[in-house]
């Protein structure tokens, strides 16, 4: 299609001087109005698109704010089954809980981590008691466990140890299986995690439970606000770049990603979101799997600071930020604003 038609002029000057440019194709004609606008929508966001992280405490009727996530709470059992009430309510499909353990149960190679009673073991057996058709994908890493904040175990001369870490994550998704969760989301990065957690839940005959892989995880300063949640922040001995991709790299999470498929992932996720849209594209594109971003708690802590700061909008902006993961082929969102989303869509409908 040519894209400026040749026009006799008009002898009307007012017609002419309006259609001066005689063109053929105008895109603003299909966003004339709210009914064209919706008619053309390439992308929707839903309801069924979310997955809530939540962060767990121990106690009874306890909430207490995370400083550097406003309107984000750590909350105790109990409140995280009115939480996943709540999810219920709205139609979120899952819950993501997060454990804050108390620092004197945190040792080097985080032992908590294996304990049927911990904290996140408990919140899963309240939780699918009272809302039993409530997904729960649950962590699978060290880093709420560990002394020093890392996901792995960490050697004398400050490695992180691959193979001894992927057999106590092993034990820790047993755990969770046991307690009943319903998807183990491995988010530590070690090597073969995948396929030993696969084999390790198969051999218990947990061949339903799914697992969510962080393939394509990045060493980020995006995750600030979620160490202060899960207490890790001052512990933590480094950094974590000889496990978590270098934010450089994209061919690189395709290898991630192809591995942990191989290895018997059921769906994957590319972590941070916002920054890493073109490799959730490239994800999307390459394999065609169930494929997931996690808006990461920095990402949260931007729209939410700068709206409260007066700064942006905060309710489009996180509609617009949401959408866009729909737009780079995602099929659904970790994000600590899914019950402000569901409880916005459910009203606009
Ligand atoms: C670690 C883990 C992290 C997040 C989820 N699991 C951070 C890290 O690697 O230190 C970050 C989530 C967020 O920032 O919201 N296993």
């Amino acid at each position: 299609m040519t894209l400026r038609a040749l026009r006799p002029a008009s002898s009307d000057p007012q017609t002419q001087s309006a259609s001066s440019l005689g063109l053929t194709t105008r895109m603003r004609r299909n966003r004339k109005s709210d009914w064209s606008r919706r008619l053309v929508r390439e992308t929707v966001l839903t309801t069924n698109d979310l997955i809530w992280p939540i962060f767990l405490v121990d106690g009874s009727e306890a909430r207490a704010p995370v400083a550097t996530m406003p309107g984000v709470d750590r909350v105790s059992i109990d409140e995280a089954v009115r939480e996943a009430e709540k999810a219920a309510r709205l139609g979120i499909p899952a819950l993501a809980p997060f454990p804050y353990v108390d620092p004197d149960l945190r040792d080097p190679v985080g032992s908590e981590a294996e304990n049927q009673r911990n904290l996140m073991c408990r919140a899963v057996r309240a939780i699918k008691q009272a809302v039993p058709e409530i997904g729960l994908v649950t962590d699978a890493a060290l880093d709420p466990y560990t002394s020093h904040g890392h996901d792995g175990v960490l050697s004398a001369d400050g490695r992180i140890l691959n193979d001894e870490t992927v057999a106590i994550l092993c034990r820790q998704a047993l755990a969770l299986a046991e307690a009943g969760s319903d998807c183990i989301s491995p988010s530590d990065m070690m090597d073969g995690r995948i396929g030993a957690i696969r084999a390790a839940l198969d051999g218990a005959g947990f061949t339903d439970v799914q697992i969510m892989s962080y393939a394509a995880k990045y060493a980020s300063a995006f995750y600030g606000p979620f160490r202060d949640a899960i207490g890790t922040k001052q512990t933590l001995i480094g950094d974590k770049r000889t496990y978590q991709m270098d934010p450089a790299n994209s061919d690189e999470a395709l290898r991630e990603v192809e591995i942990d498929l191989a290895e018997g992932a059921d769906m994957v996720m590319v972590k941070p979101g916002l920054p890493y849209l073109d490799i959730c594209r490239r994800v999307k594109d390459t394999f065609g799997v169930p494929t997931f971003a996690y808006q990461v708690s920095g990402e949260y802590a931007m729209i939410e600071m700068a709206a409260r700061a007066g700064a942006i909008d905060g309710e489009r902006a996180m509609l617009e930020s949401l959408t866009a993961f729909k737009r780079a082929g995602c099929d659904g969102i970790l994000t600590y604003f899914a019950p402000r989303v569901a409880g916005l869509l459910a009203a606009a409908r």
